[in-house]
């Protein structure tokens, strides 16, 4: 079960409140002072609830528009019991949700959005630690990015995955089966009764995808950092353990509000380095490197695709899970979890790194045992020897892109075939099922305008559909390239992030149906066969790019995000300010 502190402290030493952040706004005896306390009576506080206790804020992306995240109005609740139980003044702080669900075009184009929110909400509030609630994908790195530019003692309450569903003999798991099936159904193997039978029990409870997609990966990656206290991120979201993890989590924010124990005082860059080894053991999603590289920026560390690579070339990938392997994520909680994963991986994990609870890694997982050794594979009997995500380079890729190669057709992983181009999705949800499409299993399907600034936003397209007249010969894997992102619970032989992507000037604009495309996944290269010439002249005919808005946040947006090499961040966002508060009251 997941670690926490134990209950407080307030019996043993005597802590300074004199120390607390939250004191600079309730010590003074100055008409400021005094209107903040004044409020607080007046919403029913006396002294003794907040005198001398650090504020702990629970920072709370509940949304009725949140799928994910329905718990979370109760799991609010129980961070407070735990808050209180270890001496601390418990505020909730509603923050921006971000649901994959419900959000158009996607929720990537607010990652930054939100991680500004927590940042600055941490900063102008009397805040002496933080505990972050989230867990459907962009709201985990969203809530760290912003929690390490604001430096202020943050604990991760991940929101925990569903449980596993049901249908007939199969067991299905988000996103992933929700493909399949679709696949399924268009090749005229499912009835209409079947298809809503699925959708009836697709989603069997609250909770992020139950597959190893971005919420999962993402929430392991934040316990490999040390935000999160051991075990966190496995639990399911509606089991009792994950009530108790809320309730331990809460206790945990009031330590680190006195320890002040900071993000910086906590992540290295072999914390970071932890996090890329576990995203490719646990065979994670190709949205964790956009998202570690973010994180990474925060803390002023760069993190390049050469060394995500590398690493990928050493990291075995342990996790048999879904949509890389076989299992979902109530299954890896009850084989032992990331615990027991990252002690197998051994020496290739650095155990010496902190963590939020004021212990190393090591310490962490010391106790952690494999249960069933088929979800989590040993060293000697890994799902893959290396290689979870590549990264490609080449004259269509002069930046990079990646691709999960785990969740690659065998036969593909070196291909060339004749391009067959879309160039926006309007277009290619327009064609794709077209009869008339020239377009073969050895065809290179091709997507641009759906990067950063293209769709806008970077969105999920990355997979793009297998052409109906294909699937009902059978086929289920094609190549397919595009300058966007896939979901996490996606698979096929797809080439994603192409940087520069086509809405910023790269070459990926300048290709056409019947060019040909080559792809070495071992060999890490991709390869455009046009000649320099003739790129140069399609050069000199592209239009010049029309700005993306006029005004509103879109336009703040396409003027400052990076693009998918960068992690997507926005420019000004890089780094940190420590400390920084409000001086002029
Ligand atoms: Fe929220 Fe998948 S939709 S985690
Ligand atoms: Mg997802």
């Amino acid at each position: 079960s997941a670690s926490g502190a134990s209950p407080s402290s307030d019996t043993n030493q005597a802590r300074d409140p004199h120390t607390l952040r939250s004191s600079r706004w309730f010590a003074p005896d100055d008409m400021r002072s005094f209107g903040h306390r004044s409020r607080l009576k007046g919403m029913g506080f006396d002294d003794i609830d907040y005198e001398g206790r650090p504020v702990v804020a629970i920072l709370n992306t509940w949304s009725d528009l949140n799928t994910c995240h329905s718990h979370f109005r109760n799991r609010a609740d129980e961070v407070r019991r735990g808050i209180l139980q270890s001496g601390g003044f418990p505020v909730e702080v509603p923050v921006m949700s971000l649901g994959e669900m419900m959000m158009k075009p996607t929720t990537m184009l607010y990652r930054n959005l939100l991680a500004m929110e927590v940042e600055e909400v941490l900063r102008c509030h009397p805040i002496d630690a933080a505990v972050l609630m989230g867990g459907c994908d962009k709201t985990v790195p969203a809530m760290l990015m912003g929690a390490i530019s604001a430096d202020i003692p943050s604990v991760f309450l991940p929101a925990g995955p569903m449980l596993k569903a049901r249908w007939k003999e199969a067991t299905l798991g988000s996103g992933s089966d929700v493909w399949k099936y679709w696949d399924e159904r268009l090749a005229g193997n499912l009835c209409d009764r079947d298809w809503n039978c699925i959708e009836n029990c697709i989603a069997p409870s609250a909770g992020t995808c139950m597959t190893m997609g971005t919420a999962s990966t993402m929430a392991c990656v934040a316990e490999a950092l040390g935000f999160t206290l051991g075990g966190a991120a496995n639990v399911p979201a509606v089991v009792a353990e994950h009530s108790r993890l809320a309730v331990a989590t809460g206790r945990q924010a009031v330590e680190m509000a006195w320890e002040k124990r900071t993000p910086s005082s906590f992540l290295t860059e072999r914390s970071i380095v932890n996090g890329v080894i576990t995203s490719l053991a646990i065979g994670g999603s190709t949205n964790a490197i956009v998202h570690l590289i973010a994180i990474a920026g925060r803390l002023g560390i760069e993190l390049t695709l050469e060394r995500f690579d590398e690493l990928s070339r050493i990291t075995p990938v342990l996790g048999n899970l879904r949509p890389a392997g076989q299992y979902l994520m109530e299954d890896f909680y009850h084989a032992g979890g990331l615990r027991a994963l990252l002690k197998e991986l051994g020496e290739l994990v650095d155990t010496s790194c902190q963590t939020i609870s004021g212990v190393s890694l090591g310490q962490q997982i010391a106790e952690a045992e494999v249960i069933d050794n088929d979800v989590i594979r040993s060293r000697e009997n890994p799902l893959a020897v290396v290689g979870g995500t590549s990264v490609l380079r080449g004259n269509l890729a002069p930046s990079g892109c990646v691709i999960k190669a785990l969740a690659a057709e065998p036969r593909l992983q070196r291909h060339r075939g004749v391009a067959v181009v879309f160039d926006n999705y309007a277009e290619m949800k327009a064609q794709i099922h077209d009869p008339e499409l020239e377009v073969t299993a050895d065809s290179v399907l091709i997507l641009r305008s759906a990067g950063p600034l293209g769709a806008p936003g970077f969105p999920e397209w990355g997979m793009l559909p297998i052409p109906q007249k294909l699937l009902q010969e059978g086929v289920r894997d094609m190549v397919r390239i595009s300058d966007a992102r896939m979901s996490g619970t996606s698979y096929g032989t797809c080439v994603l992030h192409i940087a520069p992507e086509s809405a910023a000037g790269g070459p990926l604009a300048l290709v056409q149906t019947g060019d040909e495309i080559e792809i070495d996944i071992p060999g890490r290269r991709i390869h455009w066969h046009v000649s320099d010439a003739e790129i140069a002249r399609r050069e000199q005919q592209q239009p010049e790019p029309k700005p993306l808005a006029d005004r509103g946040y879109l336009h703040l947006y396409a003027k400052h995000v990076m693009q998918a090499d960068k992690g997507c961040d926005f420019d000004f966002l890089v780094g940190r300010t420590p400390g920084a508060e409000p001086d002029i009251f």
